[in-house]
């Protein structure tokens, strides 16, 4: 059983396994990440092995923070504006790699950025900080699955492919991070996640730009189909079915359903996000034959919940 309880002992053992080129799951304060040694290129093909990834995207290279990330990266000054606003958080930036970075090239999958994230979550900071290596970690979930949202969802996802799998309970924020080209042009939205664009807007003090066909072209994550359950998904749905399970957000919930899981009963988006993936988990597991899903609004976290619920509905 590779769960064990994020103590101070067991950090100091995930941060000697990644050193030894082995992988590790850790917690980060938007899901859990499985991960890697960003400069061993057979630690980063056992992350690809262990997720079945069927082919490589680019991963995420997790910092303490900015220092960390200028060794990597040419961190411009709109970049350098948003770590210093966001940074330890829930924002990924892709920047121009350094060439002398020695992050190896299966990390960003031969191109010639770097997507980086400092993330704020204590044990992800504390294993960066016994470490001190750069870990790519994507999401600690097979290819086209839901990201995890705790220790026993990795687990059931990647079993004791991971040397260790780190507890730290719940993800806070749980919907992944926010990712934002950063490459001289407009900075560009590339995937809507736990940091609401208008908050990233606020500090440009300018729109982001949609993510350029070259960018999404150099983003396969954002053309996958993704973040699926197995059973399917029917989106907007006002009323429900007895033998569908409901995916419910506000106080207005029809009854009725095989099973329920209200994601905010207040209209919080912020709640919603964080138990949108386990929700999913749950309700796929209820035996329904589809999960009707309750209008959400569009502003705000409601941006990154959408995409990833259109994702799943899009799966079949
Ligand atoms: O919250 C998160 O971001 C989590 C935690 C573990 O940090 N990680 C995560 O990683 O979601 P992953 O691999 O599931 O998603 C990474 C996203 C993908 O959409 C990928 O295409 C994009 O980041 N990405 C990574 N490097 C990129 C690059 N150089 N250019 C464009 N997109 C990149
Ligand atoms: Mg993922």
């Amino acid at each position: 059983m590779p769960v064990v309880p994020a103590t101070p002992e067991a950090i100091r053992h995930a941060a000697e396994a990644l050193a030894r080129g082995d992988i590790v799951a850790f917690p980060t304060e938007t899901v859990y990440g499985l991960g890697a040694n960003a400069l061993d290129a057979r630690a980063v093909a056992k992350v690809f092995a262990a997720k079945e990834r069927p082919r490589f995207n680019p991963l995420i290279v997790h910092v303490p923070g900015l220092g960390e990330a200028e060794k990597y990266a040419v961190v411009t000054d709109t970049a350098r504006m948003l770590a210093q606003a966001f940074w330890p958080g829930p924002l990924s930036l892709v920047l121009k790699k350094r060439p002398a970075s020695g992050i190896v090239d299966l990390v960003s999958a031969g191109l010639e950025t770097i997507a980086l994230r400092a993330p704020a979550h204590p044990v992800a900071q504390a294993l960066l900080a016994t470490v001190q290596l750069p870990i790519a970690a994507p999401s600690a979930n097979r290819s086209g699955r839901i990201s995890p949202t705790t220790a026993a969802h990795v687990e059931a996802e990647l079993d004791d492919r991971p040397a260790m799998i780190l507890d730290g309970g719940r993800c806070p924020l749980g919907i992944e991070s926010t990712v934002v080209a950063v490459l001289g042009d407009a900075p560009a939205l590339l995937r809507p996640g736990a940091l609401a664009r208008e908050a990233i807007e606020l500090v440009l003090g300018a729109p982001l730009a949609a993510a350029a066909a070259n960018h999404r072209g150099a983003s396969p994550g954002q053309l996958e189909t993704h973040y699926a359950p197995s059973t399917p998904l029917r989106l907007g749905a006002v009323s429900v079915a007895p033998d569908e399970a409901l995916l419910a957000f506000g106080g207005d919930v029809p009854a009725g359903a095989r099973a329920t899981i209200n994601l905010s009963a207040s209209g919080n988006l912020e709640e919603a996000a964080a138990r949108l993936f386990a929700a999913l988990r749950d309700l796929d597991r209820s035996g329904a034959t589809a999960i009707a899903v309750m209008p959400i609004p569009a502003h705000g976290l409601g941006e990154a919940i959408n995409d990833r619920l259109q994702r799943a509905a899009n799966q079949r």
